[in-house]
């Protein structure tokens, strides 16, 4: 609650504002309150929500003087005038129940659909992009609830197919438009009439409007439904929110991308979500690490344990972080319990799936398949992008472009300034389990190893001793490719991390001895080299060798 000197300070700063810029006000006055405040009791009685009605009766009254001169404002400010124009919502549906964080993009979207508004009037145009499940259609949901009176009508198209849009502009037109969509045959109207008279309508009826199209696939499928060859008044285009796993828009279209739940977001969702648990902290932080922050991975969690809960009031995060570790497929793919406003039809694992037969069909879909594959194996950060040339027999064109098309869909983030990739430990899972189910792990696994022959680098070596160990698993692998463990532990050696290179040989060793024998060339080399590691270790000891780089 504000004190009296900074509640005055604060008023005396919007009287300011109100004889300086009436729309400077209204964006400080915006940003004052939190978003969902705003959406509670409104834009005009925003001084209420914060405190303003303790003072005492002369200040109120100059409160209330205040309050309807921002009244008047308002509409000005925002280019609306609601006493003359009926409002609409066509099918926006409120957020989930349990809605969590997101207030800081909240305030971007905000902004920079306002931003757009006054200075680009005619390609107010938005995208908003992520992985699938990442909350983009839950905080365009909640930005409507916020916000809904800053627009006079706004409207929901389910953008996912071709037949929905129709659908979707069908019913607004008939139902909420009054707009007929039968011709004078009786037959149905072609949808880009019918697209054309919905448009017609809003530019008639110029309030401001907000269209939403979620779950798009790209510009292409939804160019003829855009309002852009409109000549509405400048101030009164629709603006328009589109959401889509797909990032690559053409230059009209302004991005946005939706990254994960911040820890402290994640947390506190599973606070909500699960009161009585009685996991402690490390629990409950290990399994937001395992589920990396993802929205929809973390509920599926959530709707996991609750059902569970039913059957058996011991369940907890605790049982089910050990039940992952073994069956990571049926959790990732269980269903999102029933509840009626979370109306997510897919599991985490089902929506990747669609992603990754995108990209299949996609010019360069084979090329980033295969190294989509390879990078499930790998650490989840810091991947060389050059190590894939191999798989584009050298053509760096090729190999742009095929990662270009996995960052497209947000399955890896590229950081091409360092020329390295990352991806989410979690999508690395689903991409496992897929090519497990599909028996495609050993080949992957093959070509991994495939990049790491001759010779590996010290850029790769940690990357190959994450390999490695994945392919030990197979024996067919490892009589094939066992001099890579030889090359793994001469890489360490070079770069003296002694105490990394005892702790992969002990695992390692055994296992090719038990696959290869103990005479195989390979298991004598990599005794010989374990050997000669504890040697060098020892000395390297003696003479301060835990300040050298990977050091005992
Ligand atoms: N901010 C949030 N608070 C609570 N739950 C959330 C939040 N964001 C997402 N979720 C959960 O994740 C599910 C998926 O979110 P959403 O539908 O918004 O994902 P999306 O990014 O639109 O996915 P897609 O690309 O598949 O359309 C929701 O149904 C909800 O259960
Ligand atoms: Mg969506």
């Amino acid at each position: 609650m504000l004190n009296l000197k900074s509640k005055l300070f604060f008023f005396q700063n919007v009287l300011n504002g109100l004889l300086n810029n009436t729309s400077n006000i209204y964006d400080k006055l915006s940003k004052c309150a939190r978003p969902v405040e705003v959406q509670e009791s409104g834009s005009n009685d925003i001084l209420n929500n914060i405190g303003f009605l303790q003072l005492s009766s002369r200040q109120t009254d100059i409160i209330a003087a205040v309050n309807e001169m921002l009244k008047k404002l308002g509409s000005k400010v925002t280019g609306t005038d609601r006493e003359t124009r009926p409002d609409f919502f066509f099918e926006v549906k409120s957020p989930v129940r349990l809605f969590t964080g997101r207030n800081k993009e909240l305030i971007e979207l905000h902004e920079r659909l306002e931003q757009r508004t006054r200075h680009f009037p005619d390609s107010q145009i938005i995208a908003l992009s992520g992985l699938g499940g990442i909350g983009k259609t839950e905080l365009v949901r909640m930005y409507a609830a916020t916000y809904r009176k800053n627009y006079n009508s706004i409207i929901w198209i389910n953008s996912e197919r071709d037949d929905t849009i129709c659908d979707s502009f069908d019913r607004l037109a008939k139902d909420v438009l009054g707009i007929p969509t039968i011709d004078a045959n009786g037959g149905k109207k072609h949808v880009s009439s019918i697209v054309d008279a919905v448009y017609k309508y809003l530019e008639n009826n110029s309030g401001k409007c907000l269209i939403v199209f979620d779950d798009a696939k790209d510009a292409e499928s939804l160019y003829k439904y855009l309002p852009l060859g409109l000549h509405i008044p400048c101030g009164s285009h629709p603006v328009v929110l589109i959401t889509s796993p797909n990032k690559d828009w053409p230059t009209w279209t302004d991005v946005i991308i939706l990254n994960e739940w911040k820890m402290n977001d994640a947390m506190e969702f599973l606070k909500r979500a699960l009161p009585s648990d009685t996991t402690g902290i490390d629990q409950l932080t290990q399994l937001v690490e395992t589920l990396q922050r993802h929205p929809l991975a973390l509920q599926q969690a959530v709707s996991y344990i609750l059902r569970r809960k039913v059957r058996n009031h011991s369940y907890t995060i605790a049982s089910y972080l050990q039940a992952y570790a073994t069956i990571k497929k049926q959790l990732l793919s269980s269903e999102i319990c029933s509840d009626v406003l979370n109306d997510y039809k897919k599991t985490a694992f089902l929506t990747w799936k669609d992603t990754f037969n995108a990209i299949a069909v996609d010019e360069y879909g084979a090329v980033s398949i295969k190294i989509m594959h390879c990078i499930a194996y790998f650490l989840a950060e810091k991947i060389p992008i050059k190590i894939f040339l191999k798989i584009t027999n050298g053509s760096e064109d090729i190999l742009y472009e095929a990662i270009h098309l996995l960052a497209k869909f947000s399955l890896v983030v590229e950081e091409y300034k360092i020329g390295h990739l990352r991806i989410s430990k979690l999508v690395q899972d689903v991409i496992q389990i897929q090519l497990k189910d599909d028996f495609g792990d050993v080949a992957a696994l093959s070509t991994c190893l495939e990049l790491l022959v001759p010779e590996i680098t010290p850029d790769m070596v940690e990357h190959a001793r994450c390999i490695w160990k994945h392919s030990e698993k197979y024996p067919t692998l490892v009589e094939k490719y066992s001099c890579v463990a030889n090359q793994i532990i001469e890489c360490l050696l070079e770069q003296r991390m002694y105490q990394t290179g005892v702790k992969y040989a002990v695992t390692a060793l055994p296992t090719l001895e038990n696959i290869l024998g103990k005479e195989h060339r390979d298991v004598l080399e990599m005794e010989k080299k374990v050997a000669r590691i504890r040697v060098l270790g020892i000395k390297g000891g003696h003479c301060g060798i835990a300040n050298q780089h990977g050091g005992m």
